[in-house]
Order: structure tokens, then sequence, then C-alpha cells
């Protein structure tokens, strides 16, 4: 019989590290983040500067390419992506056969992945043409089938899509656009949610991004990769936290009752955590949140909701904390979630969408890191080990003597 500790001691070292807190799992020219001083760089460019100097598509050519785009060289990217917008006829039929009241997570995942059997030209990962294609298609397409899942689960017909207008336009429009009625986009909204997706859009290694790259390292086609990462985006420890924050300033309704969940958080014996408040990475403010907090004034503004209660609690809250010892000691404090959730609200969007806006964005991530895994001559197929702690080898017990 075998000692399986004897057997690792024979394997050689290797580490334990659960969760990956500090082991790399690749190398990336793609995001730096430095969480004790609350920098974020895409290809070496602050996200204050993209957010407020640039706009989605820029910064995902930028994150795909490494470089921003010259004048003609943008003019062409957004023209590739405008011309891919639309999907397949026969995707619009599939969706029929979801329940009318399916989570448009659910039906995003699915989409996505279907995606592979209607592009399969782009299938091929082994061509670098059509490895762009691929990534060209995601990018323009889950827009649309994002607006698709969402209209599908209020029971309103698809809006195609309007290629004159700019990507978050055009998608505004889808989502809220309907036959009877004349609909205009709001600028301020449309530039609020392109600065939402530009916070958005890539995160280095985090879970979804690591699942992209893990499906993607067995040579499985992009587009099932993509689903693979909305799949993961789709927990509430990762893309459902926004959602969780609005919840919590919902259920505390009132600055009187803030104290109260501030006792909560700080009570070791309640389980209760203050939603969008602290961050793996982040152990200093999280720049993203700061940007954050500056787009949701201005769409409460634009729709006509400065006073909004919550964003009143929201921001009593963050004071509160911030001078707070149990939080400064822990260094705790407020992440993208946390004015996120107020802000998708007041433009409209129901919370079971604030994910799917979540996955729109991430795809540039996604793609650009898929890519960049695929190209890389070191790549490998990713095979974490484990730690076996289960039972020492044993002998088969015959069923007439167990
Ligand atoms: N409220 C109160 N206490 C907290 C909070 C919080 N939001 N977050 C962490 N703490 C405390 C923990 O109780 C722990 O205390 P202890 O040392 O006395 O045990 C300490 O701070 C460290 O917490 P960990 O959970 O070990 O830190 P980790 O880095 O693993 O977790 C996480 C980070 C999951 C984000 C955590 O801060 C949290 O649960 N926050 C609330 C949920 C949230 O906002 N998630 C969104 C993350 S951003 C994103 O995904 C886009």
């Amino acid at each position: 019989v075998v000692d399986i500790s004897k057997l690792y001691a024979q394997t050689g070292m290797f580490t334990y590290d659960p969760g990956f807190t500090s082991t790399a799992s690749c190398e990336s020219e793609i995001t730096y983040i430095d969480g004790d001083k609350g920098v974020l760089l895409y290809r070496g460019y602050p996200i204050e500067q993209l957010a407020e100097q640039g706009d989605f598509l820029e910064t995902s050519y930028l994150l795909l390419y490494g470089e921003l785009p010259t004048p003609a060289q943008r003019a062409d990217w957004v023209h590739r992506i405008t011309r891919h917008t639309m999907v397949h006829e026969q995707l619009a039929r599939f969706f029929q056969g979801f329940r009318r009241d399916a989570h448009p997570m659910a039906v995003l995942v699915a989409s996505v992945g279907a995606l592979s059997a209607f592009y399969h030209d782009s299938t091929n990962i082994s061509e670098p043409k059509q490895r762009m294609v691929a990534s060209m298609r995601l990018i323009a397409k889950l827009p649309t089938l994002a607006a698709m899942a969402y209209k599908y689960s209020i029971g309103q017909p698809f809006v195609y899509p309007k290629n004159e207008l700019d990507y978050t336009s055009n998608f505004l429009r889808m989502c809220f656009a309907v036959p009877c009625e004349d609909y205009k986009v709001n600028p301020v909204l449309a530039r609020a949610l392109d600065q939402i997706f530009i916070l958005h859009a890539d995160h280095e290694q985090n879970a979804s991004t690591s699942t992209v790259r893990l499906a993607g390292s067995s040579g499985a086609n992009p587009f099932a990769c993509i689903a693979a990462g909305v799949a993961c985006l789709w927990g509430p420890a990762h893309g459902g936290a926004n959602e969780a924050a609005l919840k919590m300033l919902e259920e505390i309704g009132s600055v009187d009752n803030i104290p109260k969940y501030i006792a909560r958080a700080k009570d070791k014996n309640d389980s209760f955590r203050l939603m969008g408040f602290g961050h793996r990475v982040y152990k200093n403010y999280d720049p993203r949140a700061k940007l954050m907090q500056k787009t949701c004034h201005a769409v409460l503004e634009a729709v006509g909701k400065k006073d909004d209660p919550l964003l009143d609690v929201a921001m009593e809250l963050e004071h509160i904390a911030l001078h707070d010892e149990y939080f400064i000691e822990k260094k705790l404090y407020p992440n993208i979630d946390f004015y996120s959730g107020i802000t998708l609200k007041a433009m409209g969007f129901p919370t079971s969408m604030f994910t799917v806006l979540f996955a729109v964005a991430r795809t540039a991530g996604w793609v650009a890191q898929w890519k960049e895994m695929i190209e890389d001559p070191s790549q490998k197929i990713g095979r974490p080990r484990q730690l076996y702690t289960g039972a020492a080898e044993r002998l088969y017990v015959p069923i007439d003597q167990r």
C-alpha cells in the first residue's frame, strides 16, 4: 500500500495557495494594479485619463493592440466593430427556447457560447486573422446579445442595432427603445455608461479572466472561452456585488440607520459585511470607485434624481466608514461596486441587468487576455495541482464483504 505523504515527497516541491492569493498564473502586458497606492493602468495609461478623455471602443483597441489608435486606425476600428453588431437572425429564434422569465445572465451565457455555432470560421484559433475577427465579433455583438436578453426578459420585441450611433448609444437604444414611441438617447447617460464600460474593461487576473485563460489554454474556441468567463462573472462574489451593494443601501434606507449597520459590520459574531467595501488587491481607495462616484452624480442630475436618498445614505456611509478605526485598520475602502448599483438603477436598468452590463465591458479585457495567452509561445495548458487529503491507497472490498 502506497504512503501518500511519501509520494508527495518524491514529486519535488510545489506550492499550495488556495484562492491564488500570491501565485501569478501568467505574464501579462495588459493591466497593472498597485493595490497599496490605488493605481490601475491599462497598457500603462492611468484609468482616470482613459475614463475622462477616452472612450470605450478606443480602450478596447488599446487593450487588444497595446497602443492607442491613430485617427485613421480609430476610424477603421470603429467601422469594423460597427459592421459586426448584427447577430445571425437564427440566433434570435434560439432565444425563443428560453422561459420568458429566464435571467438575462442565463440567456447571455448560452447565446455567447452559441456564437461558435454561427461563426464557425473564427473558431480556427491557429489563424491570427481569425483570432482578430473573433475578438471583433465578440466586442461588437455582446451589446446586441445583452440587449436581446433584456428585451426577452421583459417580453418586448428585439431592437436591431443602428450603426450610425456610437457603441454605447446604440446599446442604450437597443435596451430602451420601443416600437410605438420615439426614443432619443440621452448623451449624458451614453457618456456615463461609456465611462462605466471603460472602468470595467479589464482588471488583470480576476476570477472570470482566469477562467477565460484556463478555458483557452486547452485550445477551446474564443466564443466558448468568453461564455465561460460570463458564467464565472455571474457569481455574487464577482460580478454580482454591485447588486448586493444596492440592496444593502436600500435596506439601510436612511442615514439615521447607518451606525447600526456599521456596528454590525464590525461585530465578529455577525456575518454582515458592508457591501461595496474592501477588495482583495486594493488596500487603498479603488481608483474606479472615485470615478464611479462622479459618474453617479452626473447620472442622478441628468435623470432629475439629484436628491436620491440612496445617494445620501451612500455618501454618509462612506464618510463614517472612512473615519472609523476598524475600516482604517483593515484598509477597507469603497470599491467600484459601491456606487455602480445606484448609477445603473438611475439609468433605468433593473438589477438583473447589472452583471450583464459588466460582461459587455469585460469582454474587451477577456478577448485581449485570451489573445495574449494564445500568442504567448511559453503558453501551456492550465493544469493546477492539488494537495490530496483523501484516503491512502486501499484494497477493493467485494460487495458481499462490505
Ligand atoms: N465589511 C466589514 N468587514 C470586512 C469587509 C466588509 N466589506 N471586507 C473585509 N472585512 C474584514 C473581514 O471580516 C476580515 O476581518 P478579520 O481580519 O478580523 O477576519 C478582514 O476585513 C479581511 O477580510 P477578507 O475577507 O479576508 O479579505 P479578502 O481580501 O479575502 O476579501 C472582499 C475581499 C471579498 C472583497 C471583502 O472585502 C468583501 O467581502 N467585501 C464585500 C463584498 C464586495 O464589495 N465585493 C466586491 C469586490 S470588487 C469586485 O469584485 C469588482
